[in-house]
């Protein structure tokens, strides 16, 4: 009966739930990086992980995993092109970070297709709140879901940071968000069978 169950659980239950059924408790898809690149990653975007709301993106459904897995992906493969390509890429990795730093409860007014579009402006938003963002910054974070949305990277940090969020996207969609779906469906199939015997 884990569908039923499924069913009756909060947001977060069914999160947990999600994971250790999906994948099996562990910390998913960490690129793997040097020890030093690890430190220098974790020293550059520390401040940011200890704020509050950007700490709620772990309870936010995002590709099937959680928002705040996606933006660390996109920040750690941001920071690897960006350092390896001798760019900024200290700020660029901060910005990457904050690329989709946004709530559900932030974007209900807007139907899917609205998100789709509004999300970057919420999240250069958010954290302008908490940062101060230099131009590149802002335009990283707002023209992340570029041609979607209206604003052209004019950086070459913020073309680096498009591509990789919509490779990370895809990744996780493929690795991720199908997975979950077949999984949530076979479970469904599995119980409806058992009920029937
Ligand atoms: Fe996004
Ligand atoms: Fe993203």
């Amino acid at each position: 009966m884990y569908i039923l169950r499924y069913l009756t659980y909060s947001k977060l239950e069914r999160l947990d739930f999600l994971e250790r059924l999906v994948y099996n408790g562990k910390v998913r898809g960490e690129n793997p990086m040097s020890v030093n690149n690890e430190k220098e990653f974790h020293e550059i975007i520390k401040d940011i992980l200890k704020i509050d709301k950007f700490d709620c993106l772990q309870n936010e459904l995002h590709h099937g995993i959680s928002r705040y897995h996606h933006c660390l992906r996109v920040a750690k493969g941001t920071y690897v092109i960006t350092k390896k390509m001798h760019m900024d890429y200290e700020r660029a990795t901060r910005a990457a970070l904050l690329h989709d730093f946004f709530t559900d409860e932030d974007t209900a007014l807007y139907d899917v297709k609205e998100k789709f579009k509004i999300h970057p402006d919420i999240a250069l938003k958010n954290a302008s709140k908490y940062f101060l963002l230099d131009p590149k910054q802002a335009n990283i974070i707002a023209s992340h879901m570029f041609p979607v949305c209206k604003v052209k990277p004019k950086y070459k940090e913020a073309w680096i940071t498009s591509f990789v969020d919509k490779g990370v996207a895809f990744y996780e969609i493929y690795r991720f968000k199908v997975s979950l779906v077949m999984g949530i469906w076979i479970l469904f199939l599995f119980n409806m069978l058992s009920i029937q015997k």
